[in-house]
């Protein structure tokens, strides 16, 4: 069902498994200070120690070798190469790890698919202004352009940023991820900004300088739901669906693919919301200058995370004050037929992959995709058999395959999250979207593969042996 070279796929990312956190040279993130200064994440735990795979990152890869992956997506911690984020200094000791884990990967014919940025800013830039200063851009392509030079020999696909929308809204709108600012309707549209710039400017110099030698593939991995209007029939509810696409997918989508700049959508609703609260001054939603590197065309593929659907219909905003809700003004309702899965938010919809599959194809001319994300949660009593979940692969490999054979998606590749049980950002440990366990109370941290696991990998092995 699927073509002979389709990437199989799980991933991870450096502040959810690493763990140590300070050894060896590595500078602090705005992860470990979030952590550490409690309050902000469940049970005040942190990714101190996580799963530890920076030292038992062989176990990882046996895990990788027992499912028989053919890639494997992880995350470079930017603070363990360049301990204050500048290449002003460089700590040999996370090159060696990095070199590490690609060189066991090639070795065992595992093909490394490498984030550059996973949510874990080095502290010391975030002491700069972070990502809400313009400046952040260079620092970030002078760190991107040091792992291409260093590690691009071997990586044929490259992830710049890991959800922009997430780091953006999660971390300065509401407050809940690193770095914990709440500015809401002002700074996440500026942090989205810095992003599509600092994403433009890497790509620019991976095609400038090493995309010739290297031959490999730069994108940004984009997270989006699937989306449906709550009455399809009801004009509000559509215009409501269309806003709420342009202020996720859109907001970073649009200027890669389509335009060079933000959807008109996204732009009119929040200038006609500064105007009815009396906001004055320039628009909230920045633009573009003309002197800085192109923004369209900044992606040699699409790369989606998608976890679940919703049904939208106008929704309700935050009064007198502004916010990013009242710009969108979408409302999100949750159809009582899909089944939830371990946290509240992830309603269980396989089919909204295929649909959201087929709208990229037509929406953004027909992309080559990598589906970089797409998992199940569990929380509480904890299922070793997890028969659910293997449904679950199951059922949405079987909606990826539809894409590709009856929509003509041009679907390159599929990464379960997550390889293992980690740190799942302000819920800590207590969900769990691993394809292994991890006894987070045993010192070794021992892994056991779940028997969703075992299913993938039966599935991974038919289509090796062509059946
Ligand atoms: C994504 C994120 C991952 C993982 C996943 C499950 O937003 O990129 O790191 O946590 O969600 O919630």
């Amino acid at each position: 069902m699927f073509p002979r070279d389709f990437a199989w796929g799980a991933g991870t990312a450096a502040y959810q498994i690493e763990g140590g956190w300070q050894a060896e040279g590595k500078g602090p993130s705005i992860w470990d200070t979030f952590c550490h200064e409690k309050g902000g994440v469940f049970g005040e735990q942190s990714g101190d120690v996580a799963c530890n795979s920076y030292e038992l990152w062989e176990k990882d890869l046996e895990c990788i070798r027992q499912l028989g992956l053919t890639h494997y997506r992880l995350s470079f911690s930017w603070s363990r190469i360049l301990p204050d984020g500048t290449t002003r200094h460089v700590n040999q000791k996370g090159v060696q790890y990095y070199n590490k884990v690609i060189d066991d990967l090639l070795a065992c014919d595992v093909s490394p698919m490498v984030t550059l940025y996973h949510f874990d800013l080095p502290q010391a830039l975030q002491d700069q202004g972070g990502w809400k200063s313009p400046g952040i851009a260079s620092l970030f392509d002078s760190y991107a352009k040091f792992c291409f030079q260093t590690f691009g020999d071997r990586i044929k696909l490259w992830i710049t940023i890991n959800e922009p929308y997430v780091c953006a809204k999660l971390g300065h709108e509401d407050g809940i991820h690193a770095p914990g600012l709440k500015e809401p309707g002002i700074a996440a549209y500026l942090v989205g900004h810095n992003m599509l710039r600092a994403h433009a400017m890497v790509w620019h110099s991976y095609d400038s300088l090493y995309r010739t030698q290297q031959k490999g593939w730069v994108s940004l991995a984009i997270n989006s739901d699937w989306v449906e209007p709550l009455n399809a029939d009801c004009t509000e509810d559509i215009t409501a669906t269309e806003r709420y696409l342009a202020f996720t997918l859109g907001w970073f989508a649009w200027p890669v693919f389509v335009t060079g700049d933000y959807p008109e959508i996204m732009r009119s609703a929040i200038d006609a919301q500064s105007k009815k609260l009396g906001y004055n001054g320039s628009s909230r939603l920045p633009s573009f200058s003309k002197d800085q590197p192109a923004i369209l065309g900044t992606a040699d593929f699409f790369a989606l995370n998608y976890y679940t659907s919703r049904k939208v219909k106008p929704g309700s905003g935050c009064g007198a004050m502004l916010c990013m809700k009242s710009d969108r003004d979408a409302g999100e309702v949750l159809d009582p037929s899909w089944p939830i899965c371990g946290v509240s938010w992830l309603a269980v919809v396989p089919n909204g992959l295929r649909k959201l599959l087929k709208y990229i194809k037509d929406t953004f001319n027909n992309p080559a995709v990598y589906v970089t994300e797409n998992g199940f949660s569990q929380v509480g009593p904890l299922q070793i058999e997890d028969t659910q979940r293997s449904v679950f692969y199951r059922d949405t490999i079987l909606e990826v395959a539809k894409a590709l054979q009856e929509d003509g998606v041009n679907v390159r590749g599929y990464f379960a999250w997550s390889l293992l049980d980690n740190f799942e950002w302000a819920d800590g440990f207590s969900v769990r979207f691993g394809l292994y366990h991890v006894d987070f109370e045993d010192k070794k941290l021992c892994r056991t593969i779940y028997k969703s696991g075992r299913e993938y990998a039966k599935m991974i092995l038919k289509h090796k042996l062509g059946q």
